[in-house]
């Protein structure tokens, strides 16, 4: 229980070092903070891009809300059920917004392209999400912690944004995004935390195995997503694998509390 004790608490300041520890090592040319100000899309054709990107994000928030609307009856686990019924809440609400600046920037209701997306979700993901607590834990990871790291390339280098959606995601979407990942450590903490050793590796083993898979399932997807945010705001992916490969390795990690160093060779992004 001492390792435990002498962790850090995971938190943005630790975030934040995280990333810059990767960036240093992996991208070091990547500026620390943002160079320029963004623009609004204007021609028909960022117009278009951006309307795809934000169809996107909705069906990321979407996604995870039918997710989790699954799962909130099946585990009995009042803590946790708590914790969801907020994330389901916050997610929704950051879809909510998405779907209506989609509307006003497009003119035209995205809802239906909205789900489609969403649908993709759930092929590419299968079951997995909601196979039993240790697949629900991997979508968790995958579609809130393992994604930061790229989440903060994009505040750096992106180059078009909607003024509105970007005030939104400041007062609302970030904070509510940082409080899900501390709910989705707490969780997983909880459980952790009460069994031997021995059942820990066991624990462990289980939690690699699972999130492996669900990288596997999620490669695809990612490069597809990285080219469409790099065509539609302008980030730069140059370094998006690195960078992403070493802070999900970062994450797993800190949940299962082995040294970086300790953990197997990882399926790569590029994978
Ligand atoms: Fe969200
Ligand atoms: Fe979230």
């Amino acid at each position: 229980m001492t390792t435990t004790l002498n962790r850090a608490i995971w938190n943005t300041d630790l975030e934040l070092e995280i990333f810059n520890k990767i960036i240093q090592k992996h991208a070091p040319n990547l500026p620390k903070q943002r160079l320029h100000e963004t623009k609004a899309p204007t021609t028909p054709e960022e117009i278009e891009k951006f309307y795809r990107f934000r169809v996107a994000g909705a069906a990321h928030d979407l996604f995870i809300v039918q997710v989790c609307a699954k799962v909130i009856g099946e585990i009995p686990d009042p803590d946790l059920q708590l914790f969801l019924s907020q994330q389901i809440g916050d997610d929704g609400a950051h879809a909510i917004n998405t779907r209506r600046r989609a509307q006003e920037i497009y003119g035209q209701d995205p809802i239906d392209d909205i789900q489609k997306q969403v649908e993709k979700h759930w092929e590419y993901m299968g079951d997995l999400p909601v196979r039993n607590w240790q697949g629900f834990l991997a979508f968790e990871l995958h579609y809130e912690m393992h994604i930061v790291a790229s989440l903060f390339v994009n505040g750096i280098t992106s180059t078009i944004s909607d003024p509105q959606s970007a005030e939104f995601s400041k007062t609302r979407i970030k904070p509510e995004e940082a409080r899900h990942r501390v709910g989705v450590v707490n969780w997983w903490q909880r459980k952790y935390e009460q069994v031997s050793p021995a059942k820990k590796a066991d624990l462990a083993a289980q939690v690699l195995e699972i999130d492996e898979e669900a990288q596997r399932r999620r490669n695809p997807y990612l490069k597809q997503h990285w080219q469409l945010t790099h065509e539609a705001i302008g980030t730069d992916i140059s370094d998006l694998p690195k960078i992403y490969d070493a802070w999900r390795r970062e994450v797993l990690a800190y949940f299962l509390e082995i040294p970086v160093s300790q953990l197997p060779p990882l399926v790569s992004v590029n994978d």
